[in-house]
Parts: C-alpha cells; sequence; structure tokens
C-alpha cells in the first residue's frame, strides 16, 4: 500500500508512519509544523522514520501536497489544530485546520477517477456530555467545545462527500490518546514532567473527570485497520481503550509508578471539558477486528520511561507554553 500521511510529525502521526514502514507499506509523510507546541518537538518525532520516508514540510492544500493524491491508495489525514482548551479564543484557527483543510482534501480526492481511501481523524468530543455511557456511534452527538463543534462539522462534511460522490472516507473518533511523545499540551505529559521535575501537577476542577484513555500503538493499529480494510463509505468509529479512568485515578497511578505521592495543584474546571468520555467499541471489533491490548498501567509506564529518556532543555520550552496555555 502507498499512503499518504498529513500530520505525520505529530505524536500519532508520527508512530503511524514508523508502523506502516515496519509493516512494509510505502508512506509520503507531510505535516506543516504549525508552532502550536515547538516545532523541534515535531522534528524529533519525524526523525524516527525520516530516513525512510523524508518529511514534506506543507500544507495539506498546497498544490505539491494535493497532487500526491493519484499517487496513494489511502491517506491517513491526521493534520489539525488539537486541544480543547484554547478553542474558545482560537475558533478561526480550528475553523480552518480542521473543516477547511478536510474541504480541499475532499474536493480534491473527489474529482479523480479512482480516489484513495481517506481515514479522518476525529475525536471523542464530538459526543459532548452525553445522555448515557458508554456511546456508541449512532448516539447523539452534541459538542461542548468549539474543538468538539469543529471535528463535528469535520465529519458531516465527510458524510456530505460520501453521499454526493459515494467518497470512500472513513471517521475514527480518537479517545484521548497517549503514550510515548504525547503531545505537551495534554494531561499525561504535562503530569509526568512535572512529577519528575518536582513541581506539583495542575488538575482542572476537582479530578472526578473521566477519560477512557487510548494507548497509542492501539490506535495506530485501528488506524491501519481502517485504511486497509473495504469498509462501506462514510464508516464512523470509536478507538477507544479500556477501563474509563478519573484524573485523580491517573495521578494516584502515577504516584505508585513514581514511589512517590505526586503534589496537586487544583484549578478552576475548564470549560469545554466534558466530564465524562466513553466509548462502545463493539462497531471497531466487529468491522475491524480490533481492540485495544494496552492497559493504563503498562501504557502509562511505558510513556513515563520516554519522558524519563527526554533531553532536559525541551522542558524549559514546554513550561512555557504550560503557561500560555492556562
Ligand atoms: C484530548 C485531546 O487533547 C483532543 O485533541 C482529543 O480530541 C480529545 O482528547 C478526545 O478524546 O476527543 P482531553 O480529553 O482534554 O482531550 O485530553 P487531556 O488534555 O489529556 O485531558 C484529560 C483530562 O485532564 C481533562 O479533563 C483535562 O481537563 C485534565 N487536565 C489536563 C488537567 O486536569 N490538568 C492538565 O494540566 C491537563
Amino acid at each position: 500500500m502507498r499512503a499518504l500521511v498529513t500530520g505525520a510529525a505529530g505524536f500519532v502521526g508520527s508512530h503511524l508512519c514508523q508502523q506502516l514502514l515496519v509493516q512494509g507499506h510505502d508512506v509520503l509523510a507531510v505535516d506543516k509544523l504549525t508552532p502550536y507546541y515547538d516545532p523541534a518537538v515535531k522534528q524529533q518525532n519525524a526523525a524516527t522514520y525520516e530516513q525512510a520516508a523524508p518529511l514534506l514540510a506543507a500544507d495539506v492544500c498546497a498544490p505539491a501536497v494535493l497532487g500526491l493524491l493519484p499517487e496513494v491508495d489511502v491517506v491517513f489525514h491526521l493534520a489539525a489544530q488539537p486541544g480543547v482548551r484554547p478553542s474558545w479564543t482560537q475558533f478561526p484557527r480550528y475553523l480552518r485546520e480542521n473543516v477547511e483543510v478536510v474541504h480541499g482534501l475532499l474536493e480534491a480526492a473527489r474529482r479523480l477517477p479512482a480516489p484513495p481511501r481517506v481515514v479522518l481523524a476525529s475525536s471523542s468530543s464530538v459526543y459532548g456530555d452525553a445522555a448515557a455511557y458508554p456511546c456508541a456511534e449512532v448516539d447523539a452527538t452534541s459538542p461542548v467545545s468549539p474543538y468538539g463543534v469543529s471535528k463535528l462539522c469535520m465529519e458531516r462534511l465527510a458524510t456530505a462527500y460520501v453521499d454526493a460522490f459515494r467518497l470512500p472516507v472513513t471517521s475514527l473518533r480518537y479517545f484521548t490518546v497517549y503514550g510515548p511523545r504525547q503531545r505537551p499540551d495534554m494531561a499525561f505529559h504535562r503530569f509526568v514532567e512535572a512529577a519528575l521535575d518536582g513541581r506539583s501537577v495542575h488538575v482542572f476542577g476537582d479530578g472526578h473527570q473521566v477519560r477512557q484513555y487510548t494507548y497509542v500503538a492501539d490506535v495506530v493499529e485501528a488506524t491501519i485497520r481502517a485504511g486497509t480494510r473495504d469498509l462501506p463509505p462514510g464508516t464512523t468509529l470509536n478507538v477507544c481503550g479500556g477501563e474509563p479512568t478519573t484524573v485523580n485515578g491517573v495521578l494516584e497511578l502515577l504516584s505508585t509508578l513514581l514511589g512517590a505521592p505526586v503534589p496537586v495543584t487544583r484549578l478552576p474546571a475548564a470549560t469545554g471539558d466534558v466530564r465524562r468520555t466513553g466509548g462502545d467499541g463493539a462497531r471497531a471489533r466487529e468491522v475491524l477486528g480490533w481492540q485495544p491490548s494496552t492497559g493504563l498501567a503498562e501504557g502509562l509506564s511505558r510513556q513515563v520511561a520516554w519522558h524519563r529518556g527526554r533531553p532536559r532543555p525541551m522542558r524549559t520550552v514546554e513550561a512555557d507554553a504550560e503557561l500560555a496555555a492556562l
């Protein structure tokens, strides 16, 4: 298979490229290296596979990238403006990266005589605060953050292209992905870095919010399967991990892994944070033959090992990003 991966220098995208190459696929890797977090970190992510697939630093809608579409069997579109909390003030950026770019991609794909399969990275945040859990793909969507709105808009746009042109698009709703190279604005990354530096971790709200954390290698496996199977156009799937866990529960686990209590500073709850995520994984099991295989304790300990092996100067940059994010 020949695959175009967008967002290839990001957290999930870089793992996806590596694994595609391990499985013997051809990879065309594209990433715009936006400065949402330090682009040097993204370049290090890409360095893990760049000998086999050099990174093209470009916007997805650049002619040089859209011109690759006729040459590929599948597009894994992971490029996005991520992050729930900054999306209130920076919504134009979310609209551009999560909606307009997808429009450009789908519009170019549908004009081809043999369009590639397109796999879109969507999000558990499309469900919002659901009436009941676990959420199945047919359940109501009601995002509570501008970020979630942008991802739902992306999904609906894809559905329009499926209905009008039978474009072979699949949307994957990732549930809070974690593991080595996790984005520096995300909870586990911030928690582990703070704990290793002897700083207190910042918890938004009471810490009783629940997430169904999903280990990155599991997410990558589900994503590759979605790109290699002949799924009905318009298929939407939850890609969700094991037992839903509270933030306080994660911190207990982290204390156990580090062998010392993790000091906590409580901050006001973040607006737009859902109280809980929890997905029904039955459809992904059925159509992809996929289910998560890495439990939270194992996955978190692998992420901790990755943080321990990182060079110290990185942390200064990320501490600044942390303050800006607050
Ligand atoms: C994550 C990603 O950032 C989104 O891009 C993704 O689409 C989303 O998962 C999803 O599953 O849909 P989030 O669940 O907010 O969003 O992930 P984290 O940043 O890891 O936060 C998890 C929880 O920890 C949240 O309740 C958050 O408020 C809390 N948190 C985060 C803290 O208490 N302190 C922090 O320093 C960071």
